[in-house]
């Protein structure tokens, strides 16, 4: 009994996989990672090791093991519960086919999360990782009470610059050395868009900010 009152709330989030419902897009839904995630995720990493390296950090020798992917999902949840962020799947069919988050989260007067995605190299080109920001976006917005998403992309990513214009973001400028890629300081287009911007999905006009319907939101 006294093991299960002590277990504490961020080992519980990272454990229990429907603490949260998923986010349903028409072709793909979002679903909060949690370590029981681990192992379909360090195989899509694995499958996409190439293919993601020149777009990510430079990891670790251990980086694609299973304790590794467990130890960054505990990190998920604890982020989480401490509202700095949040990450989720993306999920086909029965498939974790990418993951996608709301990183960085600042409340007060920003309201603000950094975007960063990744779609597996099987599934590329079918409006999945579009369809999974406009997903994250609306959550953010909506359930969040964020105000700004913004995301930074590589020159050269015509791809990813292409999945922001779609769902609605709008191009800020260039930022010089502005993330350590694969071990250099690499220039970034930032990319961004707030909850008054129209979603292009749905047609829908944008709002006014309602920085009250999170309750972090209200933390100065
Ligand atoms: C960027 C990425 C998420 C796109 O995933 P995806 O599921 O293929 O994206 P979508 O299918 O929703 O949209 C891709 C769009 O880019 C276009 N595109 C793809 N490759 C392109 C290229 N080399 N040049 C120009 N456009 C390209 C596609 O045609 C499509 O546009 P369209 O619908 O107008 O035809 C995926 O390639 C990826 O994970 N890349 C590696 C990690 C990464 O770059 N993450 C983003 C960091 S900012």
């Amino acid at each position: 009994m006294g093991a299960a009152l002590a277990c504490p709330p961020v080992e519980a989030a990272s454990l229990s996989r429907h603490a949260e419902p998923d986010l349903l897009g028409s072709r793909v839904r979002l679903r909060p990672l949690t370590v029981a995630d681990a192992l379909p995720l360090l195989e899509l990493r694995r499958r996409n090791a190439g293919y993601l390296g020149p777009r990510e950090p430079r990891r670790g020798p251990d980086y694609l093991t299973l304790a590794a992917q467990e130890s960054e999902l505990r990190e998920v949840a604890a982020n989480r519960v401490a509202d700095r962020g949040y990450a989720f799947g993306i999920v086909h069919g029965d498939d974790l086919i990418g993951r996608i988050a709301l990183n960085n989260i600042v409340r007060g007067v920003f309201q603000n999360a950094y975007l960063g995605y990744f779609v597996g190299h099987d599934h590329n080109r079918r409006g999945f990782a579009t369809e999974a920001v406009e997903v994250i976006v609306a959550h953010g917005f909506e359930a969040l009470g964020l105000h700004r998403v913004q995301a930074a992309v590589m020159l050269d990513n015509a791809a990813s610059m292409r999945v922001l214009a779609k769902a609605g973001f709008r191009r800020e400028g260039i930022a010089r050395r502005y993330l350590q890629i694969d071990g250099t300081w690499v220039d970034h287009v930032l990319f961004a868009t707030t909850v008054e911007d129209q979603r292009p999905s749905t047609g829908r006009p944008g709002r006014k900010a309602r920085p009250d319907t999170h309750p972090a939101a209200r933390i100065i």
